[in-house]
Formats: C-alpha cells, sequence, structure tokens
C-alpha cells in the first residue's frame, strides 16, 4: 500500500447500485401479444423509487423478493425497446421520452461520478445484466449511435467557447507513467471525417438518445473548462484509454493496423494490475474522445443472438485519466489526479436461451466464466466489507476482475447499474441479477481524494489506493 503525501483521511464508501427496467423488446411483446398474459414481472414503489419488487410469474405474480437500492429506474411506462430492428416505427414523441430516461439515469448516476472525479477521487460505472437488458444502452446509447459513421458536415450542435483551444498543457513527467506501464501518446492525427461533437450525430444529440458515457464526456470538458476559466493558475490534462477482454483476452481498442487483435498481458506490480503496452491517448475536447470512442465501438466484438441484434460478446472498458494542476502566486504546485474506469460489460446468457452455438458458445462460455468471478469477487468483498477473517478475494480468476480490482475493491467510488428485463420469460435471470446488485451494495472501500501537495511526481492517482485491492 501506497501512501506518499496523502493530505486527505481515508473515508467509507459503500457501492452504489441502481437498477433500470427496460421496456419490453419486440420479442417480449410479440409474446405477450400471443398469450394475452400480463407478463411484467417488477414492480418499483411509486412513492419511494428505491424499492423493488419481483413478482412471481408461477405464483400468479405474487410479489417474491422486495430490495432497496439507491434508485430504480423504470422505463417501462409508456415506452418500448428503441431496438435496431424496430428503426422506423419509432416516432418523435417516443423517442423524447426515451431521452428523458436517459438524462435521469445521467443525472442520477453519472454525473455525481464526474463531481466526485474532479474533486480527486477515482471513480467507477460499471452496467451488469443478462444479455439484451440495456447496458451499452445505459453505457453508451443505441448501439446503432455508438458505431454510427457521423455525416462529416453535421453541424456542431454546441459552440462551447474556448473548447478547441488547446489550454491543457502537458504536465512535466507526464509521459512515463508508473511502472512504465503505459506509453501515453499524443492524438497529433489531424481529426478525420469522423470528427463531430456527438456520438451519433445531429440527431442523435437532439433526441437526447446518448447514455452515461458521452453525456459524462460533454460535461466533463465542459466542467473542466469552467474551472479554469474562473481559475487562471489550473491547468488540466485528460488521457484516455479504450481495451476490451474478449474470450478472456485484453485488446487495445485504440490501436490501428497491425497491432489489432494483439494480446495484451495482465502484469502485476507492487502497486497492482497494469496492463502493458496499453495505448493510452491523450485528448483534448470531447470530439477528439468521441472520435477514438467511435473508432474503438466499431473494433469491439459483437455479434447477433437471439436475445439482442447486436450483442456486446466482450468486456468494454473505457478509463479517462484526469489531471489537475495547480501552481499558486508563490510557485506552490498541487496537483489532483483520478481515475474514471466507465464499464460495459458482456451481457450474461443461459447459452441456450440466447440462441448461441460453435464459437459464439465458446464466447458465451468465456463470458460467463469472468461474471461468474465477477460474483464471487462481489461476493468476497462483500463479506470482507461486514468483517468477515480469512476471505479470499479471487481477483486473478478472471482478467476481468484482475484488471478491475482496484475499481471493485480498492481506491475507488464505484457505482453499479444493474439492467433487467421485465417480462416472465426471463424471470430467472432478473432474480439473479438482483441478487447479485443486492450483494454489490454491501461493499464498503476505503477512499481518499489523490491529491498531491508537492506538485508534479510520477505517481498516478490509480496506484496510490488507500486500500489497494491488491492488498486483500
Ligand atoms: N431503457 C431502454 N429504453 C429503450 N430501449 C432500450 C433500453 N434498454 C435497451 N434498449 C434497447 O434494447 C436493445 C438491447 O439493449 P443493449 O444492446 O443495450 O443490451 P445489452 O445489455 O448491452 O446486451 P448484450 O449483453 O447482449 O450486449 C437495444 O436495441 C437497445 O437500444
Ligand atoms: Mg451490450
Amino acid at each position: 500500500m501506497n501512501s506518499q503525501n496523502r493530505i486527505s483521511s481515508d473515508e467509507a464508501n459503500a457501492t452504489k447500485v441502481f437498477v433500470r427496467i427496460r421496456p419490453f423488446n419486440v420479442k417480449e411483446r410479440k409474446l405477450t401479444e400471443d398469450t394475452k398474459q400480463l407478463p411484467y414481472v417488477l414492480r418499483v414503489d411509486e412513492n419511494n423509487p428505491s424499492l423493488i419488487t419481483t413478482l412471481d410469474p408461477s405464483k400468479e405474480m405474487l410479489p417474491k423478493d422486495t430490495y432497496v437500492f439507491e434508485r430504480c429506474f423504470d422505463d417501462l411506462v409508456a415506452s418500448y425497446a428503441l431496438e435496431e430492428g424496430a428503426k422506423g416505427k419509432i416516432d418523435a414523441a417516443e423517442k423524447r421520452k426515451v431521452g428523458k430516461d436517459q438524462s435521469l439515469v445521467y443525472s442520477h448516476v453519472g454525473k455525481p461520478v464526474l463531481t466526485n472525479a474532479l474533486q480527486g477521487y477515482n471513480g467507477c460505472v460499471f452496467a451488469y445484466g443478462q444479455t439484451g437488458s440495456g447496458k451499452t444502452f445505459t453505457m453508451m446509447g443505441p448501439t446503432n449511435i455508438a458505431v454510427a459513421k457521423c455525416d462529416p458536415s453535421t453541424p456542431r450542435v454546441r459552440d462551447k467557447k474556448g473548447l478547441s483551444e488547446s489550454v491543457t498543457p502537458r504536465l512535466s513527467g507526464e509521459s512515463n507513467e508508473t511502472n512504465g506501464a503505459t506509453q501515453t501518446s499524443g492524438v497529433s492525427t489531424p481529426m478525420d471525417a469522423l470528427e463531430d461533437s456527438a456520438l451519433g450525430g445531429e440527431e442523435a444529440e437532439s433526441a437526447g438518445l446518448e447514455g452515461i458515457i458521452p453525456r459524462l464526456t460533454r460535461e466533463m470538458i465542459d466542467e473542466l473548462h469552467r474551472k479554469r476559466e474562473k481559475d487562471s493558475s489550473l491547468s488540466f490534462r485528460i488521457e484516455m484509454e479504450y481495451f476490451e477482454i474478449y474470450n478472456e483476452k485484453v485488446m487495445d481498442l485504440l490501436t490501428a493496423g497491425g497491432n489489432k487483435n494483439v494480446e495484451l498481458r495482465v502484469r502485476n506490480s507492487a502497486s497492482g494490475p497494469y496492463i502493458e503496452g496499453l495505448s493510452r491517448k491523450h485528448v483534448e475536447d470531447e470530439r477528439q474522445i468521441f472520435k477514438l470512442i467511435r473508432k474503438g465501438n466499431l473494433e469491439r466484438h459483437t455479434a447477433a443472438t437471439k436475445m439482442n441484434d447486436r450483442s456486446s460478446r466482450s468486456h468494454a472498458i473505457l478509463s479517462f485519466h484526469i489531471t489537475q494542476f495547480r501552481l499558486d502566486m508563490n510557485d506552490n504546485a498541487s496537483k489532483i489526479v483520478s481515475k474514471l474506469n466507465l464499464v460495459d460489460l458482456a451481457g450474461s446468457e443461459r447459452t441456450g436461451a440466447s440462441g448461441v452455438e460453435g464459437k459464439q458458445f465458446k464466447e458465451a462460455t468465456k463470458i460467463n466464466l469472468s461474471l461468474t468471478t465477477l460474483g464471487r469477487v462481489i461476493d468476497a468483498l462483500a463479506s470482507i466489507s461486514q468483517n468477515k477473517k480469512g476471505v479470499f478475494c479471487p481477483y486473478r480468476d478472471s482478467n476481468l476482475t484482475w484488471v478491475l480490482a482496484d475499481s471493485l475493491g480498492g481506491n475507488c467510488k464505484t457505482t453499479m447499474v444493474a439492467t433487467v428485463s421485465p417480462h416472465a420469460v426471463n424471470f430467472e435471470e432478473t432474480c439473479q441479477t438482483l441478487r447479485y446488485a443486492s450483494r454489490a451494495k454491501q461493499i464498503v472501500t476505503k477512499v481518499v481524494v489523490n491529491e498531491d501537495p508537492t506538485g508534479p511526481s510520477n505517481q498516478t492517482a490509480d496506484r496510490r489506493g488507500a486500500t489497494s485491492a491488491a492488498d486483500h
């Protein structure tokens, strides 16, 4: 455990857990038409959206279990799933409704994480749930948006003063990260036709369909510029990484050409695990970030399954490293660093139900393996938080849990969004997701502001866990 230069004291932080119920999708609605049943198996308390009750379809919808979460978002009300296959049937009013849902989720889930990150806390948001339950939709937006090639003639919807100016001077000693684990490379290539201010172009943005990642990105840039306008002694630097874990292999989503599909190794160091050779890009504005995300989304492994036209077959992890540097009148330097991990997991699935075979069966097996390990890690961390002795946390049993060790159990304010289907056919998976989620709620970690009063140094936020996850 590294405690150098820590000036704030540790603070206990419980993992925040939200639940999001997606609307019925085309297949579920069709089932409903055929059977004329009312298959809605979840009820969110009207007066208290923290309470959710499962209704057992095998017992005439009798209430089964009630859970308490941070908040439950019930997108079913007057809405239906915005599926690729349903394109064209969706009217403007419906889009506005879904846009409102997205905005509400961002304000409760994404915004507080960003606020904490700008104060110097590490943060992590991860979406967990059955395949087709809305993880990618929650993190990124509708999948066609996430990979859309933008029309270069699309005008910028927002014109932010100074956004395109380079006001993020490079900090000395920043290029060599701890352990030499990551190489920082600036985005020096000119922006090409993908350049745009929205992940899916003007239409997507005006309809407000974007998920947490694009919204958080835009606010992060705006907020840092706003801070700098108020305080000219402040400068900032943002670096990003984007990688996927596919069949247990870690792959960079930001490299192109010959380096594509190269498996990267997760190495261990005294300060925790790191990914050797992962590219880290210096980014200055939202357009650069969106361009890189879009490129990465195109690289990411997806496939059609019975449950989802574009199912994520890999776990995707987007990391922002934010450094805020201040030099006062007396030349006293201080630095706040934070790392934000935004994670869109591949979906858990019963291989039979999701209709996978062959190559996809292997993928599903690996996905299930890492998600099972995630479940065991969550279980172990919850037990440790309840002061159970002698509990072993199996971080190293999957690459997913190993690279996210600090986000799950270390110096990090972590938020989970459990996404669920409301339909009776998915009752078992929905119950399982809620059980998982309620266990995650019990995890308490020690967090600390990553503040360094002595000026630029070689430390980075993510290597300074108050309780390094690797300590468990
Ligand atoms: N809250 C929602 N409102 C409207 N449409 C939604 C919502 N959640 C999901 N959808 C739609 O449902 C479909 C499946 O969602 P999504 O791709 O996000 O699932 P997923 O959990 O990421 O699945 P997988 O694990 O297979 O990747 C998509 O077409 C998406 O646009
Ligand atoms: Mg997905």
